[in-house]
């Protein structure tokens, strides 16, 4: 090893265990990919990341032809292999070749994550890979984030980019809030003016401690089915799985503003120009909204096919519900005792499609209201309360709350620091969301399990613009993939720290604008 040589490995979600030795790998426009034909996209995944760093377009070839075994990163899938698990990886480089293994395809796709940020460059100007030995597997099994594009419409592009930076991050789960008051988002070939009329509106609300304030600027944009299957295919190709989120019974005023014969009222009703929680919601007696309900999950089920759906559930104001004679006959001839248990009622006959077609229900913590469905995950985002509650009663949860992962929140007291909600307490720095455990100190050892990871939530109320959504997204999203991969025991803020420095040239590269961590 030549002593000028840098040898710092820098890694950021933090690997399970690094071995460094003396010596490295040297690229030149020799070396090669060696991959087999059936994984040609992962070889190619590597090929542009070696280009982007390095400047050399590498050949890739098939790991069962007879090349030399020299000057090359092989890729072995279905390899034996010491850290458990479908998402885990060795990577081990040396001066003669690199080699990365993983039982599964996902395991060789994060150990490429790991090796773009093993790139340096040596004193005479080439580009090399530092002697070293690493094994490494993530925590949970549920790293995510969610964005929200009712509030505000993010374009395919945007989105396809979005996901490629939370693959960056060895992130599995892109959460795509896809309706809401103030927009619907997902073409539904069934109800077309849900696209027509439910994905416009007047106008947009804007940041300001009277609530009126307004831009007078119309807003609206849809995807098509066909984009819909483009960015799921997408996400599928770097192992992130997209679960959609259709808000029911509540956040639900682009569909009713479409069909306002599915509301208590009847309406009309106008797709919302201002934020806050609408108390119109989906009548809750009426066959018909089930019916609708089922008509538009069936097409979000072909589209999607992840196991998991997700309903909403949050915020459901109950006037309207305990105003309307269709909503009082339900909870009659049901025996249910209130609107708590109308909204359960609700949500079981959900799950019960969902379950019948082989999916999974998750819902925001609300959902525990007047019971929870028997099969249902949660989504613990008021705290961690409904967390516990669910998990100790046997049931999945992701863990999301105000505290430690609303990335719309705040992320420095600065009076020009751009954001964020208009309340008080909604500031969230880079340091605490590092510092967040999502399995509570108070649950119940064995079921811990239940808890399968975190998600940060970006809301786009207050975040119009793609360059405020990353600046809001990263570094903090960088803190939380580290928090849901990396071992507790292995976290330390001020290590943190100083690896990020060296980490945020790759969100650099990608024209990221991200917050700048340094500042205050
Ligand atoms: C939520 O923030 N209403 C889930
Ligand atoms: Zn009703």
């Amino acid at each position: 090893m030549s002593k000028n040589t840098p040898r710092t490995i820098s890694i950021i979600p933090k690997p399970i265990q690094i071995v460094e030795s003396d010596g490295y790998f040297c690229f030149n426009l020799k070396s090669a990919i060696l991959v087999s034909n059936e994984w040609l996209e992962i070889g190619k995944f590597l090929q542009t990341y070696i280009l982007i760093e390095t400047g050399l377009l590498l050949d890739i070839r098939d790991i069962n032809g007879s090349h030399p075994r020299e000057n090359c990163i092989i890729l072995s899938i279905n390899a034996e292999l010491t850290p458990q698990g479908d998402e885990g990886y060795s990577l081990s480089a040396a001066a003669n070749k690199i080699h990365i293994k993983a039982l599964q395809p996902a395991g060789i796709f994060y150990g490429l994550q790991t090796l773009r940020q093993l790139i340096q460059t040596n004193n005479d100007g080439t580009k090399i890979i530092p002697a070293v030995k690493i094994q490494d597997s993530p925590r949970f099994a549920w790293r995510g984030l969610m964005l929200d594009v009712g509030r505000h419409f993010y374009s395919v592009e945007f989105v396809k980019r979005f996901i490629d930076l939370l693959a960056l991050h060895k992130m599995n789960t892109f959460h795509w809030h896809l309706t809401e008051d103030q927009g619907w988002r997902i073409e539904i070939k069934k109800y077309p003016r849900l696209t027509e009329i439910g994905s416009q509106r007047a106008e947009s609300e804007q940041p300001g401690g009277d609530r009126n304030h307004f831009d007078g600027q119309p807003h609206d944009g849809f995807y098509t089915q066909t984009e819909i299957k483009e960015v799921v295919a997408y996400a599928a190709s770097r192992f992130i799985t997209v679960i959609p989120e259709i808000e029911l019974p509540g956040h639900s005023l682009g569909a009713l503003a479409s069909y306002p014969e599915l509301g208590c009222t009847g309406g009309p009703y106008e797709v919302q120009t201002s934020w806050g929680i609408k108390k119109d919601v989906y009548c809750a007696g009426n066959e018909q909204v089930y019916q609708f309900l089922e008509d538009v999950l069936s097409e979000v089920l072909k589209l999607f096919p992840s196991q998991v759906i997700h309903i909403g559930g949050d915020e459901v104001p109950k006037d309207r519900w305990r105003d309307c004679p269709k909503c009082q006959a339900t909870i009659r001839k049901e025996g249910l005792k209130d609107e708590d248990e109308l909204q359960s009622y609700f949500i079981k006959r959900i799950e019960k499609f969902l379950n019948a077609q082989g999916r999974q229900l998750i819902g925001w913590d609300e959902i525990l209201e007047g019971g929870l469905a028997p099969n249902a995950m949660v989504m613990s985002w008021r705290g961690i309360e409904g967390g516990i509650q669910a998990a100790a009663a046997g049931h999945d949860v992701v863990m999301s709350p105000t505290s430690h992962c609303y990335f719309d929140y705040y992320q420095s007291k600065n009076a020009d620091e751009p954001g964020g909600p208009f309340w008080e307490g909604a500031y969230l720095p880079l340091e605490t969301v590092y510092a967040y455990e999502p399995i509570p100190a108070d649950l119940a050892s064995e079921k811990a399990k239940h808890i399968l990871g975190a998600q940060g939530n970006i809301w786009t109320e207050f975040i119009a613009t793609e360059d405020h959504l990353e600046y809001m997204a990263l570094p903090r999203g960088t803190a939380l993939a580290e928090v849901v991969w990396s071992q507790p025991e292995q976290r330390d803020y001020q290590d943190f720290l100083q690896r990020l420095e060296k980490f945020l040239p790759q969100l650099q590269k990608l024209d990221v604008k991200y917050r700048d961590p340094y500042q205050d």
